[in-house]
């Protein structure tokens, strides 16, 4: 079998490059090791930025999400025990979408299979070979039977732990830095306790409100990095969530029924170049944010709209420069969104070593960071997303 696009990995990234590529007329081929089912219901984050929406709409698959995400034009930082507010509209221009990464990718693969799309999931035993060669394959069993794919290229977005980033091999310079914390993610049938999303700094760790629709809010608290989530029974996170948010939030706080629990770990972590050969890695594959501020799937999908536009240059034009280009260009906002996740995650957690010095810098960065003008935009523009370079 051939194509022109191998994709690996059936999550935001890889449906998304098969998506915009095939748009282009570009023939791609996307194989999942697990099921349609499995990627349909897997939870992420829902915060996507300006610039996405925009994508989602411009590119034809925005319908639902116009119908169903919640837009907001500011957020609330916590602490003291009051709520202040920031219109990031008003500092930049742009605002931020809740919509969950699921519905996302629901919506992608209606599409693709719509539009007749090659999309293989329970592909077991993948590899791949020659990706430095101009003819890399992918080789994977199917049904039992054995199957290769013969490509032009490779798109790696498979995730952190997935194939592709390996396949790099020793070439590659990973820059990593692990959190001493976790975060425990609920979903909840309960009432909004405000307008916007809050980012909670308290002395007994951070907590975040944020919300799926009306009636489904989603919290995360910070925990331990390996924390047993059974151990936080409903009351527990309940009364937490109420003492962490605290004030006016605090007492709209009506607890409800809780569907979904689960640990997140942190970690920030970085591979380069994001390619080797005919390989181009996206998204989780080649990098990991801390979930503050919720860069992840942002970060790939814009890696994907690079890739889609180099992959263009090359079959109409016969240009390489931007392929070329690729990894360089990824690589300057990645480091960015790096850079604000880490700064967001540093001034809002409670870290065990922390002295009293640091708790008093901390409120001193939210304080700066809710009064200052040139801050709140330096924040606003960088939480409803940089603007993405020109091709
Ligand atoms: C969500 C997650 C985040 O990490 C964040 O910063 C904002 C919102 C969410 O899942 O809704």
């Amino acid at each position: 079998m051939r194509t022109q696009v191998g994709i690996v990995g059936a999550g935001p990234a890889g449906l998304m490059l098969s998506h915009l590529l095939h748009r282009a007329g570009i023939d791609t081929f996307l194989i999942e090791a697990r099921s349609r089912d499995y990627c349909e219901a897997r939870i992420r984050a829902g915060l996507i930025e300006q610039w996405v929406v925009d994508l989602l709409s411009e590119t034809g698959i925005g319908e639902r999400m116009k119908r169903e995400a919640m837009f907001h034009d500011g957020i609330y930082f916590s602490f003291d025990d009051a709520l202040h507010h920031i219109n990031l509209r008003k500092h930049c221009g742009r605002g931020v979408a809740v919509y969950g990464q699921q519905e996302i990718v629901k919506d992608l693969i209606a599409r693709r299979l719509a539009d007749d799309g090659q999309l293989h999931f329970e592909a077991q035993g993948m590899t791949l070979a020659d990706i430095d060669s101009r003819k890399p394959t992918i080789h994977f069993t199917k049904d039992g039977k054995q199957q290769t794919i013969e490509c032009d290229f490779i798109a790696g977005c498979d995730g952190f732990h997935g194939i592709a980033r390996p396949a790099i091999g020793g070439i590659a310079t990973h820059y990593e830095r692990e959190y001493p914390f976790g975060w425990l993610g609920i979903l909840a049938e309960a009432p909004p306790v405000a307008d916007e999303l809050i980012y909670a700094w308290h002395e007994r760790g951070f907590a975040l409100f944020s919300m799926r629709s009306p009636s489904i809010v989603r919290y995360y608290l910070q925990c331990a990095p390996d924390e047993d989530a059974d151990k936080w029974s409903d009351a527990r996170i309940w009364d937490e969530l109420a003492i962490r948010l605290g004030g006016d939030a605090a007492s709209r706080l009506k607890p409800g029924r809780i569907f979904e629990k689960g640990v997140t770990a942190m970690r920030s972590f970085v591979c380069e170049p994001m390619r080797q050969g005919r390989l181009f890695l996206a998204g989780d594959a080649a990098h990991i944010v801390p979930p503050t501020g919720a860069k992840g799937m942002n970060l790939a999908l814009a890696d994907v709209v690079f890739l889609s536009r180099a992959l263009t240059a090359h079959y109409s034009e016969g240009n390489d420069s931007q392929l070329e280009n690729y990894s360089k260009t990824c690589l300057r906002r990645v480091w960015k969104a790096q850079r604000f996740s880490w700064w967001m995650t540093q001034m809002l957690h409670r870290f065990n070593a922390a002295k009293d010095f640091d708790m008093r810098r901390q409120m001193a960065e939210l304080d700066y960071v809710t009064s200052s003008e040139a801050a709140m935009t330096s924040l606003s523009e960088n939480y409803a997303g940089l603007p993405m370079a020109a091709a």
